[in-house]
């Protein structure tokens, strides 16, 4: 399965802080926003990762993540140079897809749970239909909503609903099989003007083919957007790796535990971080976690 990040958009909901840099680039405690989707998509298993940006932010992109060679994944880097809406991702990302199945994580989208591994390995295996995530929130107008019918089966899926079926929002992490394309294409732009992901979502559940994973309590899902959402982010991150002495969506721990390099790799990626991050890279290579 391949995997796309995107991580384009103008940003405007965190202006000044993003008129000159990409919001997926700030910092969310400890490490840049972007590393917390990639890093969900490599928990996946996922190595072949595009990351979409506007062609402003492309070369800053470029410069963080290089190859991806030292997390053993290969990123490709694609340009949305107006944001046209999440679903025109697989349009730009149609030669990179080649045909296969794929997941998309949105760049401001945050996942922190025990047991998401297991998740997102399994969802990862998909050739069939579709697999989409939801979150039960206090406000689900802000969101994508589905509603369930009595068995509990998706029947309904709304895009910022005025009036929510309920109170289950879709999660920015979506996984396909390889019809998304074709579905992608015959997707129109919506009242605001978007290729809308609820759209491509909606034609696998009228297919009967999409599958919505209730994420269990205990869940944390945040989506980085706003100034408040991004402090919370941050002091969320702060707070749990303070208490429990790990890092939560580090892109190099998850590469050495999946098994994507080897100790010597780790250790060589520790040396070029500052004191404290380099010193946790350590103590994994050391087994000590
Ligand atoms: O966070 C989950 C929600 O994400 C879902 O519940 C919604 O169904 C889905 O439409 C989306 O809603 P948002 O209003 O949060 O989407 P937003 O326009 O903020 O875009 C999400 C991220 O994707 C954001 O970091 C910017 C980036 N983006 C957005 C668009 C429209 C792009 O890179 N390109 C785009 O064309």
């Amino acid at each position: 399965m391949k995997g796309i990040v995107l991580a384009g958009g103008r940003g405007t909901r965190l202006y000044p802080l993003t008129k000159s840099i990409s919001k997926q680039l700030l910092p969310v405690y400890d490490k840049p926003l972007v590393y917390y989707p990639i890093s969900t998509l490599m928990l996946a298993g996922i190595r072949e990762i595009a990351i979409i940006t506007t062609p402003m932010s492309l070369p800053l992109f470029e410069r963080l993540l290089g190859t991806g060679e030292d997390w053993g994944v290969r990123f490709t880097f694609l340009e949305q140079d107006e944001p046209r809406g999440l679903a025109e991702a697989f349009l730009i990302a149609d030669e990179f897809i080649n045909g296969d199945p794929v997941a998309l994580a949105l760049g401001d989208n945050i996942f922190y749970s025990a047991g998401l591994t297991g998740l997102l390995t399994e969802a990862a295996t998909l050739t069939r239909g579709a697999r989409i995530f939801a979150s039960e929130v206090s406000d689900p107008t802000q969101f994508g909503v589905v509603g369930f019918d009595r068995d509990g089966r998706p029947a309904s899926l709304q895009e910022k609903p005025p009036r929510p079926a309920s109170n289950w929002a879709v999660t920015g992490l979506y996984f396909y099989d390889r019809h998304v394309i074709e579905i992608a294409h015959s997707v129109r732009p919506s009242e605001r003007g978007e290729l809308e992901i609820t759209d491509v979502n909606r034609a696998y559940l009228e297919a009967g083919t999409l599958e919505v994973i209730r994420l269990p309590r205990g869940t944390a899902w945040l989506d980085a957007g706003t100034v408040d959402s991004l402090l919370q982010a941050s002091q969320f991150v702060a707070t749990l790796e303070a208490r429990q002495r790990m890092k939560l969506s580090c892109p190099e721990e998850v590469a050495y535990r999946k098994g994507f390099i080897s100790r010597e790799e780790l250790l060589a990626l520790a040396s070029g971080h500052q004191d404290e991050y380099g010193a946790y890279l350590r103590k994994i290579s050391d087994g000590d976690q």
